[in-house]
């Protein structure tokens, strides 16, 4: 055991099955070890590093930014944070933005925005929030119990009132659970966490219709979905259903920690003065990462190439399921899962890092890849060579 993981292992809380590596350098698709050893990364930091790691108009927006100002708190104004707040609205919902430091913090403004515009609107019974179950949205007490997974939620009840869960993509469930008591469907446009699963169009069609007709806000978690991940800036693109609010996190910051709770312009003043806060939420670093961010996802031709190389290692996955190797392949972009047909996803993850590929499994049977959006073909060959070896005579 290094020492790194030696320390790790006396002085951190165990919340983590950490992977036995820790590097000490990153750059584009690749990490390195201390001993230089490099790994091709299919994780992204769970798409934080949309971008690869330490892009170079990152790095420099940061570290510009860090050398002039690191952080004033929110009771002041900066100029990173309103050029950030324009850029996302101005391409996304039109509204005005909260920003946080993670996507936990992300979804907790999202849900006490609709509470308190449930309230505004319809008094003390307007409180409902409906979500998916198999859903991921965080860990705090609010997003966990909106997390509709029992095995996270059980150690921690008793949980938030006022929430129901719903099966995704069954519009009649989520019909039968409407009523004047919803203040909100919060949903992923595709389940990330859960193990990459798309909602279809259909599906939020009638949630938006849904939500429409019971004066309840459509709240997307673009956390994971948002930001080019599945081709589109946006995956509520793809539907063509824009949400009441959405919330961003992740690679928002190109790595540095950001949230971003979104409105329509209806709903940009619902949360006033006082109401909710964050000491370092949209400080100038992260924020001036986020621009720079931003403007290379609307750079010309980026989306077209997450879609062409997406549609090329999807292709590549379902050649796998044809030869019989996966049981299914599941995405959207460059947001895409198999499943492997036995418990054996923990088992390929751990040979793959020995490989120097870094994979990531959702459940026992289903391998996730969220690769930096930059990945190259020869990248996406390399990672299919490496599953075909590996399941080939497992599964
Ligand atoms: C869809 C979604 N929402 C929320 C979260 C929580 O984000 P964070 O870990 O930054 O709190 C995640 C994290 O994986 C996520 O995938």
């Amino acid at each position: 055991m290094s020492d790194i993981i030696a320390q790790y292992e006396k002085y951190v809380m165990p919340t983590y099955a950490r992977q036995p590596v820790a590097f000490v350098r990153g750059s584009g698709c690749y990490l390195y070890d201390r001993e230089g050893n490099r790994y091709l990364d299919f994780v992204a930091g769970l798409s934080i590093n949309n971008l690869g790691h330490c892009h170079p108009a990152v790095v420099a927006a940061a570290q510009k930014q860090a050398a002039e100002l690191i952080n004033t708190c929110n009771l002041y104004y900066t100029q990173p944070g309103g050029e950030l707040a324009q850029l996302i609205s101005e391409l996304s919902l039109g509204g005005k933005v909260f920003f946080s430091n993670s996507g936990a913090e992300a979804n907790e403004c999202a849900i006490k925005l609709a509470r308190k515009h449930g309230r505004d609107t319809d008094g003390d019974n307007k409180y409902r929030i409906i979500t998916l179950e198999n859903g991921f949205h965080g860990r705090t007490m609010a997003t966990l119990t909106a997390t509709a997974q029992p095995a996270k939620q059980e150690p921690f009840k008793p949980l938030l009132p006022g929430f129901t869960y719903v099966p995704r993509n069954d519009i009649a469930a989520l019909e039968a659970e409407m009523d004047d008591s919803v203040c909100a469907i919060l949903l992923e446009p595709v389940q990330g966490e859960g193990g990459i699963y798309p909602l279809e169009k259909d599906y939020l069609e009638a949630a938006r219709r849904l939500a429409g007709k019971h004066g309840a806000l459509l709240m997307f978690d673009e956390v994971q979905t948002g930001l080019g991940r599945t081709g589109k800036l946006f995956a509520y693109e793809h539907a063509g259903v824009k949400p009441d609010v959405m919330t961003l996190s992740k690679s928002l910051g190109g790595a540095l920690p950001i949230g971003a709770t979104v409105t329509a312009p209806a709903y940009s003043e619902v949360l006033g003065a006082g109401m909710h806060g964050s000491t370092f939420g949209g400080g100038p670093v992260p924020c001036a990462a986020a621009i720079a961010v931003l403007n290379e996802l609307i750079a010309d031709g980026f989306l077209e190439g997450v879609n062409a190389r997406g549609d090329y290692m999807r292709s590549l996955l379902e050649k796998m399921k044809e030869d019989g190797l996966v049981t299914g392949v599941r995405g959207l972009g460059l947001m895409l899962a198999i499943d492997l047909g036995s418990p054996v996803a923990a088992d390929v993850v751990t040979e793959a890092l020995k490989n120097g590929i870094i994979l990531n499994n959702t459940s026992a049977e289903t391998i996730r890849f969220l690769p930096p959006l930059v990945v190259e073909e020869g990248m996406i060959e390399a990672v299919v060579e490496f599953l075909q070896t590996a399941l080939t005579g497992r599964t």
